[in-house]
């Protein structure tokens, strides 16, 4: 299946692929948003396309307020249904317990359990079933990302994996954003590029890469969570 897919969106642009996405599986496609850039632009697509693919977010408990807000902002603006997933209560109150509220910053290890615990174990509850998963990476995020393609198969999780934006630059992302009036996390006007938790994200300097800000204490060729590794 994945092959014709392929073959089918070869040359598409992104308002294409959501299109193609909602006309083929619609409800059993579903979206991840992080409600950072890259994810307002896919959620205003799916909002203009009045799409039926599902949306979810992962609420990790550490997010920043401006989150929120953009959350907010966009459920408002876009009258669509975002599911809200969280974390394992009895998991997260044994990691608080054992290791207190900033075990993140012990170890790759330590930041790997959290990250486990917050994100991942939901993710994998939010995305059961679904045959499409759809989410805002970009090639240029990172090396890694790189060396990805806009359709993917995800082993670990048994899914297609879509990537409408793949080949964006970020000025092609905050050009659409300006362009359409999409809202988005105040915090990229003061350098935050990519963003997630409130405790392992910081803002960028100029010339810096886009995840610098991301687990910043951290190893470069370490810096991902885990929720885009395709590998079992
Ligand atoms: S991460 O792996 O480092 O956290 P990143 O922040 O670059 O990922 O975001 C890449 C994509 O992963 C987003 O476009 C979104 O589809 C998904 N994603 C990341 N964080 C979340 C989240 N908290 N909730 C839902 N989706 C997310
Ligand atoms: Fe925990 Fe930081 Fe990972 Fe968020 S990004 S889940 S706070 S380690």
């Amino acid at each position: 299946m994945i092959e014709q897919i392929k073959a089918d969106l070869a040359g598409a642009d992104a308002r294409s692929i959501i299109h193609y996405i909602d006309q083929h599986f619609g409800s059993n496609a579903i979206f991840s948003t992080s409600f950072g850039i890259e994810d307002q632009v896919i959620t205003h697509l799916i909002a203009e396309a009045k799409s039926s693919i599902s949306i979810f977010t992962l609420d990790t408990g550490r997010l920043f307020p401006e989150t929120y807000y953009v959350w907010n902002r966009t459920l408002d603006l876009y009258k669509l249904k975002i599911k809200a997933y969280y974390p394992e209560t009895k998991s997260v109150e044994q990691l608080l317990e054992t290791k207190g509220p900033s075990s993140f910053y012990n170890s790759v290890d330590d930041r790997k359990e959290c990250c486990y615990i917050r994100k991942i174990e939901p993710l994998k509850r939010a995305i059961k079933g679904y045959q499409i998963w759809i989410t805002g990476i970009r090639s240029e995020q990172s090396q890694n990302r790189d060396q990805m393609d806009f359709i993917e198969w995800d082993d670990a999780n048994q899914i297609i994996k879509i990537h409408p934006l793949y080949n964006w630059t970020l000025s092609d992302v905050e050009k659409y954003l300006k362009d359409n009036f999409v809202p988005y996390n105040p915090l990229h006007d003061k350098g935050f590029v990519s963003i997630g938790c409130q405790p392992c994200t910081r803002a960028v300097q100029e010339g810096e890469d886009f995840r610098a800000g991301r687990w910043w204490w951290e190893d470069k060729s370490k810096k991902e969570c885990g929720l885009h590794v395709t590998h079992k």
